[in-house]
């Protein structure tokens, strides 16, 4: 009922009388009242003008449930929300909530994180309201090799969603990592619940760098605001990573690997180049030819002989 009077407010262009919520919502004057101040205590600044009513002046920039769902139009992605002020990592939480059966296009999002983790064992650096750290659960039948096609769906995604919103054209460095000027932007971390020939679940964590100052970040990342030189907010974006993962879900299921492939290579920041990875201990160093219809990396070493790396770390480009 909160998200109603919440709605209802944002619905208006000026003052709303207290009355007139109440009869809109069905719900008495003291419900009215015990909301607004709830809505304040989150942050948002609500104007109390008498005989005027109430007026919203200002939203919290925090990725609430609330605000995530306004306007958010999808079917399944984040049609059920969890929101959290801190986490040790929100892929914990999320992958929790997959064993308890919690349904497709779950998302936990949480302002900071204590533990936050990276691929390969690093740590993701997760400061308070400065990025979007969320997890996603999917439940998408396809076998456990398949997963590496989601990762690549949601660096699609991701890149589609931070072009819409700031227009900044962003590459995509195999697998999953976002990167703006050869710096890392936004990554994503997937973990499976699976059988031998049966995905329970996946969970997807997104990290973006959104609103950090370069002085607090890693050297070799940077976030949006560095980039375009304001604050943006954390809610639109991360609403629209929603959608985008969503209409590119949808293609993958319906349509298969192929087109999202073609949107991932069209982004892809080592294709053609040559490259060195460092992929279970080893180097492997020649051109990046092109993805396979698992996600795999086919990569042309001198001796002509092509490799299929289906993880690694990218970890120079000529
Ligand atoms: C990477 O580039 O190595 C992946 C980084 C993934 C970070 C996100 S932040 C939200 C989710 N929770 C985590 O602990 N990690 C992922």
């Amino acid at each position: 009922m909160i998200k109603d009077v919440l709605d209802f407010l944002k619905a208006q262009d000026g003052f709303v009388s207290g009355e007139e919520i109440s009869r809109n919502l069905k719900i008495s004057r003291t419900a009215v009242w015990k909301h607004i101040a709830r809505l304040r205590t989150e942050g948002y600044l609500i104007e109390a003008v008498p005989h005027l009513g109430y007026r919203i002046i200002s939203i919290p920039d925090k990725l609430l449930p609330e605000e995530i769902s306004y306007q958010l139009n999808t079917k399944v992605i984040g049609q059920s929300l969890f929101y959290y002020e801190t986490l040790g990592s929100t892929m914990d939480t999320a992958f929790e909530l997959g064993l308890k059966g919690f349904p497709e296009g779950t998302v936990v999002f949480a302002e900071s994180q204590t533990k936050g983790r990276g691929r390969l064992g690093r740590s993701w650096f997760s400061p308070k309201e400065k990025g979007i750290y969320l997890s996603l659960l999917l439940r998408p039948e396809f076998l456990p090799q398949e997963a590496p096609k989601i990762t690549l769906m949601t660096a699609v995604s991701i890149s589609e969603a931070i072009k819409k919103i700031t227009g900044l054209s962003v590459l995509i460095k195999w697998p999953n990592d976002i990167v703006v000027g050869g710096k890392k932007l936004a990554g994503i971390l997937t973990e499976l619940d699976a059988e031998a020939d049966k995905i329970k679940f996946i969970n997807i964590g997104i990290g973006i760098n959104v609103n950090s100052s370069k002085s607090f970040l890693p050297k070799e990342s940077t976030s949006l605001k560095e980039e375009i030189g304001t604050e943006l907010s954390r809610i639109e974006l991360a609403r629209e990573v929603l959608r985008a993962i969503e209409s590119n879900y949808f293609i993958l299921k319906d349509k298969g690997f192929k087109p999202i492939l073609e949107k991932w290579l069209a982004s892809s920041a080592i294709l053609g180049k040559r490259i060195e990875i460092s992929s279970q201990n080893r180097i492997i160093c020649g051109e990046a030819q092109d993805i396979d219809m698992d996600g795999a990396l086919l990569v042309r070493q001198d001796t002509g002989f092509i490799e299929r790396v289906l993880s690694g770390d990218v970890v120079r480009i000529y």
